[in-house]
């Protein structure tokens, strides 16, 4: 039996949970550890919210309440979301907890009684008017490097460069606007540095680690591992335990990671049983791509200083794009987990979340296709086979598992692919790849509906009873096991499927070994997955493109920096982090040409898209473009446009976009060189 200590990366508690959360890290530490638990592994799962930093002291801020008040709300519905989608987690904490300041604290001061904090001035800016320095993200101004406005505390998001206080220029205190002046502030530093071999050990020579995970950790090696600072000046946060200190916290980012550790302790001290043998035994981190460094680098670090062992695997999920497009919360492109399971069940979400991409993939996640998926997947194959099995049975046998006679050749290569299915998703599952197991599940269903068109039951049944008994007894035994393999995933579903069976809610995998005796008397079935109509999903993308327009600004496939918002965005932030200068050779990628409208018209359900058919003098190219709030279709026909014509096609709002129409970002102007011709090459 394994031990293993499971944690989810820890949400912030400043927004409900979205999809993304979920595909990321929920739904796949959840599948990994129901399925674990139904081998006899013991798991002990355990998560918080994560409840200081600088965004919730300024949505605090913004929206006049304390931080505590806004951390509540969240966490509060943060828990509500993760219940509702099966995520079975054994202890949900928050960081504001008693608990946690105190280990947090103590992790802090072992350190720095090992030497391995050290203290150093540095210059910071501070807001004479607010009395406060500004960390982070309360301050803005224009990144001396780039020249681009908007770059916020201490990075420049557009050109990524590191931003000392000296090169931000013309910089304001997000609270009051006024400038802040420079002031000397003492902070504490962890020597990171000197854990370079330790941390390279663990990336290196660690055979787990999967390998999306260590190929950003190389990259971050590369250039050696510099001192990290691990305190702000600010007031929302755990103090720092020492003498002259004050008005100091611990950095978010360290004391969250500790947060596994005081999730545990606080399980420990409700149920009496200790953690340390799951940490000691196989500790495993899910988590979201944009925080591998966090958890690859400092995380190690930190408890190697600490004196405890590193993690034996970190689990990182790549992002989830939404209509072919980032998500965004401030702009409301998003989809939130309480709107989604309103009107669809949680498990038709994690199946979709699981099976469209492996998770060391980037997915999207569309409406159409998740219509799509559900219908005929779930309904069309998985829910097929088990409602004419559960029906046959009931009408031809009594409801009553028939006899298995002597096998055909058909019915031994059925039995052998049931018998093998169980041990092909323990294998997919046990190796992080989650969407793989659930690909054999739909497999085999599907072989099911092959075999029972090729039985014909329902005339062998009056012909050949042997055949039709052997038909419905194989196909009944697939489905005990479909609802064994299928727990892990769809939880709700598989009790479901074991309830019609007539059998107790298993948590055994095993079970699965156990074949349903003859005579086995079952229920009368009802339906398991209901087809998704079209206008549901046409109202759920209605619902996606208005919230958009509610909440956020103009934009179009040409995205924009958000100017002045506090933009706490997990996903936004990292992939602007990464973001580069680019050299003339990216620039050349792009083939952007003169072309004209020849079409244009409005597509069915959205103010913002037009649909256009563009002349580029060599083809014409089908475009989907936001530009229907500025132009009508009858302003566009005629007009020269710029086009990026060797844009990845993709489909928005179901219509096909071969390209995209240039325009500026708010008002979408279009870009139109009049005297330029038909087809030009724009360099
Ligand atoms: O990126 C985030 O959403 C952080 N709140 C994750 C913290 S995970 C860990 F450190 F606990
Ligand atoms: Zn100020």
């Amino acid at each position: 039996m394994t031990k293993f200590f499971i944690s989810c990366a820890l949400p912030y508690a400043n927004g409900p949970c979205h999809l993304g959360h979920l595909r990321s890290t929920y739904v796949p530490a959840d599948i990994f550890t129901r399925f674990n638990r139904t081998i006899g592994n013991d798991v002990l799962l355990v998560c918080a919210t994560d409840e200081h930093g600088t965004p919730i002291a300024v949505k605090a801020d913004d929206e006049g309440k304390k931080p505590i008040e806004i951390a509540t709300r969240y966490h509060r519905k943060i828990v509500k979301d993760l219940e509702i989608c099966d995520i079975s987690i054994d202890n949900f904490s928050r960081t504001t907890n008693k608990t946690h300041y105190k280990i947090a604290q103590n992790f802090f001061l072992n350190l720095y009684n090992k030497d391995l904090i050290y203290e150093k001035e540095i210059k910071q800016l501070y807001c004479d008017h607010c009395n406060k320095f500004l960390p982070d993200r309360y301050v803005e101004g224009i990144c001396r490097f780039c020249n681009s406005p908007g770059a916020r505390g201490d990075q420049c998001e557009v050109c990524g460069r590191h931003l000392g206080v000296e090169d931000l220029l013309n910089p304001k205190c997000l609270t009051c606007g006024k400038t802040p002046v420079i002031k000397k502030s003492t902070h504490y530093f962890f020597r990171l540095s000197k854990f370079q071999k330790e941390v390279e050990e663990f990336v290196y020579n660690n055979p787990n680690l999967g390998d999306n995970v260590r190929n950003y950790l190389k990259n971050w090696l590369k250039d050696g591992l510099k001192d990290w600072i691990l305190s702000r000046d600010m007031d929302w946060g755990i103090p720092i335990p020492l003498k002259g200190a004050e008005g100091k916290i611990i950095y978010v980012w360290v004391e969250a990671l500790i947060g596994y550790i005081s999730s545990a302790t606080e399980w420990s001290n409700k149920t009496g049983e200790s953690w340390r043998g799951y940490w000691d035994d196989t500790v495993l981190h899910f988590i979201g791509k944009d925080i591998i460094y966090h958890h690859g680098i400092f995380w190690p670090a930190m408890l190697d200083g600490h004196g405890c062992k590193n993690p034996d695997n970190i689990i990182a999920g790549e992002y989830l794009s939404l209509e072919g497009r980032k998500m965004s919360t401030s702009q409301g492109w998003v989809i939130w987990v309480k709107d989604f399971v309103e009107n669809f069940d949680s498990d038709l979400l994690r199946y979709y979340l699981t099976i469209t991409a492996p998770l060391n993939k980037d997915m999207d996640f569309s409406w159409d296709d998740f219509g799509r998926r559900v219908n005929d997947e779930l309904a069309d194959v998985l829910g097929n086979f088990l409602h004419r099995t559960f029906t046959f049975t009931n009408k031809f046998f009594d409801g009553k598992v028939p006899e298995l006679f002597d096998l055909s050749d058909e019915d031994r290569k059925f039995k052998f692919l049931i018998e093998k299915l169980a041990d092909e998703v323990a294998y997919s599952i046990s190796n992080f790849k989650f969407r793989d197991g659930l690909v054999n599940i739909l497999k085999i269903a599907k072989e099911g509906n092959r075999y029972f068109d090729y039985q014909k039951p329902w005339q062998s049944v009056k012909n050949d009873y042997e055949k039709a008994s052997n038909c419905l007894n194989l196909s009944n035994q697939l489905s005990k096991v479909l609802a064994i393999t299928l727990k892990p995933y769809l939880p709700n579903k598989s009790a479901d499927i074991l309830d019609i069976l007539n059998l107790e809610d298993t948590n055994d995998w095993n079970d699965w070994k156990v074949p349903l005796k003859t005579g086995h008397k079952i229920k009368n079935p009802k339906p398991l997955f209901k087809k998704i109509d079209e206008e549901e999903i046409n109202k759920e993308k209605d619902k996606l493109f208005k919230l958009e327009h509610e909440v956020g600004r103009e934009h179009d496939p040409i995205s924009k920096k958000e100017n002045n918002k506090i933009d706490n965005e997990k996903l936004d932030e990292k992939e602007d982090n990464m973001m580069d200068i680019i050299n003339i050779d990216d620039f050349t990628k792009l083939d952007l040409r003169i072309g004209e409208v020849l079409e244009a018209e409005k597509i069915k359900g959205s103010d913002k898209l037009l649909k256009l058919k563009v002349d580029i003098k060599d083809k014409t190219l089908q475009i989907v473009a936001g530009l229907g709030l500025k132009y009508s279709p009858e302003q566009l026909i005629n007009e020269k446009v710029t086009v990026l014509v060797n844009l990845k096609p993709a489909k928005l709002f179901g219509v096909e976009s071969e390209g995209m129409i240039l325009a500026t970002a708010d008002s979408a102007e279009i870009i139109s060189p009049s005297g330029a011709e038909i087809g030009e090459k724009i360099m």
